[in-house]
């Protein structure tokens, strides 16, 4: 259903809905106006100074554009392509443990191999896997059990919750980042120690809350992306026909997944002044979701948006965001999604959900994605 207004103020929530293309596009590009530091607009000073000194995604200028210099000397390009072999050979490794014909994507490939790459990536060891799973639950449960009603309040309950999985998980990445700060290693968190922008380093709240960001921003939305696109082909034929005919359409087929079922589904961001927006008057301090999974269905910015064309292009989809705080992550979820689908591809010649026990999504309201996959 297409909203009837691109913006649209939630009485229940306290908080403006942002559904149009233009809007968002607007609201993402102005960061002057439209905050990213929501989560100080609820909770106290101190608090969010610890859980999010370093979170990019929390940051606006000019504090952002300096950390994500640092961070970006790091997480380079050339260092996401050296990952691509060791993604193909996981990818067959976890694919192995299949035995029979029915198997659920989620667990065995969809879950596993994004948070093993990024564990991979800051020299995290796979041992811990368990425990990374467990506070990556924890922050999602708490994700899941508190929906956007209510507003305000359940935002801080929300933060409350988050921050507690944080916090025990800052404790164990600190560590780790202490040792690198002894004995460095070639992986990423030794990377971010060793980072240095005329003369400013980052500091070790930083990085554990950098690190713990890409933990959790790396690997859920990564998850989503790839049981996301299987539904999508199950649902579609037509479309898993002619993309397993022809390969070369493996990287459209990523870019029309992220769009037609947007894993990220909001953004949130908050006004600095008051301002006019889609015929609508905000005042300074509100709070806005930007629906990126319905500004990529506006007809106004998609030819025919409901249907999924495998072939889409160009497809300017908002699935990674857009503008300063253009998702980081974007390479290396691409890269995923392509090696992964194509050995999927290449070792089963048909991929259908099992009638007998149907998908599940992951609860939180700002997703949208597969929390099961039997296939
Ligand atoms: C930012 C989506 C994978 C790290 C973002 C944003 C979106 C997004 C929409 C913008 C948030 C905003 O404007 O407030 C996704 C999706 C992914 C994905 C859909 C998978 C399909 C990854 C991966 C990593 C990552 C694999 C890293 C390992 C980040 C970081 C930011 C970010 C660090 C913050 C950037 C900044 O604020 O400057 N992501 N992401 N993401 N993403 Fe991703």
């Amino acid at each position: 259903v297409q909203p009837e207004q691109p913006v649209v103020f939630d009485e229940e929530v306290g908080m403006w809905h942002v559904y149009g293309y233009a809007e968002a596009l607007a609201i993402i590009n102005d960061p002057a106006t439209y905050s990213s530091g929501v989560a100080s607009r609820f909770a106290p000073k101190e608090q969010t100074d610890i859980a999010f000194d370093g979170n990019l995604s929390q940051a606006d200028p000019p504090e952002h554009k300096h950390l994500r210099k640092l961070v970006s000397r790091t997480f380079t390009h050339k260092m996401v392509a050296n990952m691509e072999s060791r993604i193909h050979d996981l990818t067959n490794e976890l694919l192995d443990e299949v035995s029979g014909d029915r198997f659920d994507l989620v667990e065995v490939l969809a879950y596993p191999l994004p948070v093993i790459v990024i564990c991979d990536l800051l020299g995290l060891p796979l041992s811990d896997m368990e425990l990374l799973k467990g506070w990556g639950d924890q922050n999602l449960e708490a994700r899941g059990q508190l929906t956007v009603r209510g507003g305000g309040d359940e935002y801080e309950r929300r933060l409350d919750y988050q921050a507690e999985s944080a916090l025990e998980m800052g404790f164990y990445l600190l560590e780790h980042v202490g040792d690198r700060r002894t004995t460095p290693r070639d992986d990423l968190l030794t990377k971010l120690v060793e980072a240095d922008v005329d003369g400013q380093r980052l500091t070790d709240r930083q990085i554990v809350n950098f690190a713990n960001l890409l933990l959790f921003a790396g690997h859920i939305t990564t998850t989503m992306l790839l049981g996301n696109t299987i539904l999508c082909l199950d649902t579609f034929a037509e479309a898993d026909e002619r993309v397993r005919k022809d390969r070369s359409l493996v990287p459209t087929l990523v870019e029309e997944s992220l769009r037609y079922l947007t894993p990220l589904a909001a953004n949130y961001r908050t006004t600095t002044r008051d301002v006019e927006l889609g015929g609508k008057r905000i005042r300074e301090g509100e709070v806005l979701m930007v629906w990126l999974s319905a500004a990529n269905r506006d007809p106004s910015a998609f030819d025919d948006p409901h249907a999924f064309d495998v072939a889409r292009d160009p497809n300017p989809h908002l699935g990674f965001g857009r503008g300063i705080h253009f998702c980081l992550g974007a390479p290396l979820a691409r890269l995923e999604g392509r090696v992964a689908l194509n050995i999927l591809f290449d070792r089963f010649p048909e991929l259908r959900t099992d009638p007998e026990k149907p998908p599940t999504f992951l609860t939180p309201p700002d997703f949208t994605g597969v929390w099961s996959l039997p296939l």
